[in-house]
């Protein structure tokens, strides 16, 4: 992992001609309907008019996402021509320039094709250059770690044209945070366990120069942790808690709270998941790699803001002394929690998690967890959900959401929704009567750890990891939310 936060690449930013300049591709962006830009008009005149050519025949149509590879001999600088579809120009967003950049990066990667012209200077201005540079790196890494034959291969550099400078390094900023988060999500269970995952935070935090405390097994125990000790007791990996912080903001201002749940591997425990259910479930740290992402993006921004980050990690397992149904565990806040079963594993880390967030002072917290299959339910698995206890802090997450070009959606959290978790012989229990409204009895259940302090809940269990690639995506971790998670810090006030 010494390659971590240095993708090999290099970055140019140049004024000179796009359609001049040498390498093995050039990238244009296409509009659907309305008139070509002046890139397309320019490439168009340098071809003989092949662009306008295949506009009449439909060939070309700047449909979102669509790829098109074109062999250019002589004409243009680049050896091919690859334009990339970017929808209708009134719908253009930042989440769009970053998925457009991907998209292209990734129709390229199929090919050793090293270097690569972006000519994308005309669509794009302010974040959106960041957020596409982040696209173009991101979208051509696969993930096939340990595939001998590689499937992708990413272009060794990047020259971009005509783009504003200002928010041009944070592309590459947001790129290696983003591939931080998918590498830790893609390594297998095996290599990517509570005191390994704790590990690279611990190495991350050295290279960065944040402030690193990590709660091994003993003082877990010594700080109370009980509900999520208990999830631990069933694998033969000693949990970890990790602290880091970014001090960028002046002292004692206020604290931004980054909660991750950590599950490094959910077998459901003794409530034991099904082989298709548990295929996937190495992906069940994506929480905590997010938020650890997001702190190297914020941190190598030096934003002026105070940042806590916690991931809190274990391994849900089914040994001899897996907590059991039935169970009666005392969290750290002191209420007590039955288990009625154990796949409900995130909560119960996260109960503690939360708890001390509190004691560190946490100003307002959000965390992020892939924590229910109920939630896929209700928003598909693009789309995360969101619970809060406070109106106008869930507007700030969504807000940042929106700047970033990332779903997010609303669910509700009405207190009647609590009698579903109302224990019978203890405070809480960790699963809702019924199955109706997974999504928000877990946030509900979360809800009796963070006290009144403002926290915005997002269940990332849809969209973390895919079995299908998109796109602008291969199959595997998305290293969706780092980004929003870095336009919240840049909002706060
Ligand atoms: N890690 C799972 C949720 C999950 C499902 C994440 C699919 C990613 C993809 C979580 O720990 C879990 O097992 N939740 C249970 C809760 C239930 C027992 C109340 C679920 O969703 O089935
Ligand atoms: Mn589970
Ligand atoms: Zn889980």
């Amino acid at each position: 992992m010494s390659d971590v936060l240095s993708l090999p690449v290099q970055l140019i930013s140049s004024t000179d001609s796009p359609t001049q300049a040498a390498g093995d591709a050039l990238v244009i962006p296409v509009w659907e309907g309305g008139g070509p830009t002046s890139l397309e008009a320019g490439v168009d005149a340098a071809t003989e008019g092949l662009l306008s050519k295949l506009r009449e025949s439909k060939e070309l149509t700047g449909k979102l996402y669509e790829a098109t590879t074109l062999h250019v001999p002589g004409q243009l600088g680049s050896r091919i021509l690859l334009t990339i579809g970017c929808g209708h120009r009134e719908k253009w967003d930042t989440g769009r320039a970053f998925r457009c950049a991907a998209t292209a990066a990734k129709a390229l990667a199929g090919r050793a094709r090293l270097k690569i012209n972006w000519a994308w200077g005309e669509v794009l201005s302010g974040e959106a250059v960041g957020q596409a540079v982040a696209g173009s790196l991101v979208g051509g890494i696969g993930q096939d770690l340990y595939r001998a034959d590689k499937k992708m291969f990413p272009a060794e550099q990047g020259t971009w044209f005509g783009v504003s400078e200002a928010s041009f390094k944070q592309g590459r900023i947001l790129a290696e945070a983003i591939q931080l988060t998918r590498k830790l999500v893609n390594l297998p269970a095996d290599e990517i366990y509570p005191e390994t995952f704790a590990n690279q935070a611990r190495d991350v935090a050295g290279m960065l120069g944040l402030e690193c405390e990590i709660w091994d097994q003993a003082r877990l125990e010594k700080e109370k942790c009980g509900s999520l000790l208990a999830v631990a007791k069933g694998s033969a990996r000693e949990a970890r808690l990790v602290i880091l912080r970014y001090n960028g903001g002046a002292a004692g201002a206020p604290k931004l709270c980054l909660v991750g749940k950590g599950v490094t591997f959910d077998s459901g425990g003794l409530s034991l998941k099904t082989p298709d259910g548990m295929l996937t479930m190495k992906c069940d740290m994506a929480g905590a790699a997010t938020v650890l992402g997001a702190i190297t993006a914020i941190a190598r921004m030096q934003l002026p803001i105070n940042v806590i980050m916690l991931a809190g990690l274990v391994e849900n397992m089914t040994g001899g002394r897996a907590m059991k149904l039935g169970d009666v565990l005392k969290a750290r806040s002191g209420k007590t929690i039955e288990v009625h079963n154990t796949d409900a594993e995130g909560r119960l880390v996260l109960a503690d998690v939360l708890d001390v967030a509190r004691e560190q002072g946490a100003s307002k917290i959000v965390d992020l967890a892939t924590l229910t299959g109920a939630c896929c339910v209700a928003l598909g698995l693009d789309v995360a959900g969101m619970m809060s206890n406070d109106e106008i802090w869930q507007q700030a997450v969504l807000n940042a959401g929106k700047a970033a070009g990332e779903p997010l959606w609303p669910l509700p959290m009405f207190p009647e929704y609590n009698e579903e978790i109302a224990g019978n012989v203890a405070d809480i229990k960790n699963v809702g009567n019924g199955r109706w409204g997974g999504a928000i009895t877990a946030a509900k259940f979360l809800e009796n750890f963070v006290g009144d302090t403002p926290w915005t809940h997002i269940d990332i269990a849809g969209p973390a990891f895919g079995d299908k690639p998109k796109p602008w995506l291969d199959a595997g971790a998305s290293g969706i939310y780092v980004r929003t998670l870095v336009e919240l810090a840049k909002s706060w006030k």
